[in-house]
């Protein structure tokens, strides 16, 4: 019998994956890793299995796995890298000690483009890099840019002024919302593409850029809403998108999910009402 376990499973990817597994197979086969259990009391409710899975505490990992097949560790949102690194190792020597199957990491789409390939120097490459030298076999959900992004640029101001304010520059996105994401997650977790490794850049197939939201926000209200670029436009979002990829581009995301991502209008909704 497999028996799946996704870990930081009370956060918001980790309960989309669960929410979707329960609906595909017995809750049975399914446990909740958590770092809160108090926090998941929800998900006791549905029938799953909740267990305690601190990666600052890997005396709470070895428990958390006996009996694992396939492992789904959620990257750490810890704000320093170092430490989620280590977090993320602690992990993947657990699982090792535990016997684990196959382990999935959810990464960042296209990040091994910006290593220097002798050096990787980022937290997915190097976790990646710690997954491949367990000797487990392993799935990477290289993720794109969650849409949520967006709720920085003054979406609801652009629609009553008709004008959408952005920094400068040739900024385009393959960006898609957790709900896409977390269905070719769970397709992955539950082993729909066949057994082995394998590695995926779940990404929109193709781009939009802020005249494309422009567009769509015109649609919203009924009424044009231009894009303008200001160089008085300060946000720390550009600085941390400038370090990124987030205009390449794939289809791994619709084939796992077996259908196209959701449309630029409908991702963006939560956004606006
Ligand atoms: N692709 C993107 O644009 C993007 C953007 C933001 C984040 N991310 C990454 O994607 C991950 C999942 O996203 P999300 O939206 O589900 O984030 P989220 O809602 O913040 O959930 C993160 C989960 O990780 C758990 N966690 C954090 N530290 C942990 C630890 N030491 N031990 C065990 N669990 C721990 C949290 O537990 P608690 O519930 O106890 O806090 C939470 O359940 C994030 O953690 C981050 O690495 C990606």
């Amino acid at each position: 019998m497999t028996t799946i376990m996704i870990t930081g499973a009370n956060g918001q990817l980790g309960s989309l994956i669960l929410e979707n597994l329960r609906s595909r197979i017995p809750v049975g086969h399914i446990i909740a890793g958590v770092r809160s259990v108090e926090q998941a009391s929800f998900i006791r409710e549905q029938g799953i299995e909740v267990r305690k899975v601190d990666y600052d505490v890997p005396e709470s990992l070895n428990e958390a796995f006996d009996g694992i097949s396939r492992l789904l560790l959620i990257s750490s949102s810890h704000t320093d890298d170092n430490v989620r690194l280590a977090q993320h190792k602690r992990v993947i020597d657990a699982a090792v000690r535990s016997g684990v199957g196959h382990i999935l990491y959810t990464g960042f789409a296209f990040s091994q483009q910006r290593s220097d390939p002798g050096k990787p120097d980022n937290v997915h490459t190097l976790t990646e890099q710690a997954i491949m030298e367990s000797g487990m076999e392993y799935t990477f959900l290289r993720n794109a840019l969650y849409i949520d992004f967006v709720g920085v640029l003054g979406l609801k101001e652009a629609l009553s002024s008709g004008e959408l304010v952005t920094a400068p520059g040739e900024w385009r996105f393959n960006s898609v919302g957790r709900r896409d994401l977390a269905l070719a997650a769970t397709a992955a977790v539950l082993g729909e593409d066949g057994a082995g490794n394998h590695i995926y850049e779940l990404t929109a197939p193709q781009t939009w850029d802020f005249d494309d939201l422009a567009e769509v926000l015109t649609e919203v209200a009924g009424k044009p809403v231009v894009h303008r670029q200001d160089d008085g436009i300060q946000h720390w979002i550009y600085a941390f998108m400038s370090k990124l990829d987030t205009s390449s581009t794939s289809g791994d995301l619709e084939r796992l999910m077996g259908r196209p991502v959701t449309p630029l209008k409908d991702s963006i909704l939560p956004f606006i009402v």
